[in-house]
């Protein structure tokens, strides 16, 4: 297993989920991805997780982001708890979960911390772009539930960063002034961003989020 760092290369693998074979690459297409793990099946913060993603689940795909969830357990174990996460949590889930219990697929995202659980897989975010590059990884630990929307804001940053050549400043929210890119020189940044852009120093240029 090799360490998977921002800007590399996604590995592709193919595996078992709860609605049957899915090829990464195949099932990302040419849209970005999120892939997540959880603990295990059956577990409380994982229950509220998975049932959240699911209503989540129109917000990631007006993003065009593609939604793949992990746990080292079988298919049939993601089948019966399925339908305790739409039971209790008011939804259906509405996309795979992986059946990762031979952990290949775990193994090859590092998403097992011995340290921390030496069987389980730990809470991994994965943000795959559509050229299969690793923009975003993030690590929660079993005890905490992701925010998914958290997850919705690091993605509407990546891609303005990808479409628009902007960057978000701390605590950022969609429709808050952006920063010009550093690669970006002053006179261009006006051409550019028509909204207009203020230079507060010559490194810190803030213009109106481009895409609104
Ligand atoms: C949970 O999902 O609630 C959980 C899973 C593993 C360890 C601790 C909590």
């Amino acid at each position: 297993m090799a360490t998977i760092r921002l800007g590399d290369v996604a590995p592709d693998f193919t595996a078992d989920s709860s609605m049957g074979m899915i090829n990464l690459y195949d099932y990302l297409g040419d849209g970005w991805g999120i892939l997540f793990s959880h603990p295990a099946d059956f577990t409380p913060v994982c229950t509220t997780e998975l049932g959240t993603a699911a209503k989540f689940k129109g917000e990631f795909d007006k993003r065009n982001v593609k939604m793949l969830a992990l746990s080292v357990d079988g298919v049939a174990s993601h089948g019966e708890w399925i339908k305790d996460i739409n039971e209790t949590q008011h939804t259906t889930v509405n996309f795979p979960i992986i059946a990762d219990d031979d952990k290949k697929v775990s193994t090859l995202y590092d998403m097992i911390h011995p340290n921390a659980n030496d069987s389980l897989t730990v809470r991994s975010v994965y943000i795959i772009a559509p050229d299969k590059t690793v923009k975003l990884i993030i690590t929660y630990p079993a005890s905490t539930g992701r925010n998914f929307h958290e997850l919705l804001r690091v993605i509407d940053s990546l891609q303005l960063t990808a479409y628009h050549k902007v960057a978000t400043p701390a605590n950022w929210e969609n429709g808050d002034r952006v920063v010009v890119s550093p690669s970006i020189n002053t006179d261009d940044a006006k051409k550019i961003f028509t909204k207009g852009v203020e230079e507060i120093k010559p490194y810190l240029r803030m213009t109106p989020q481009p895409n609104l």
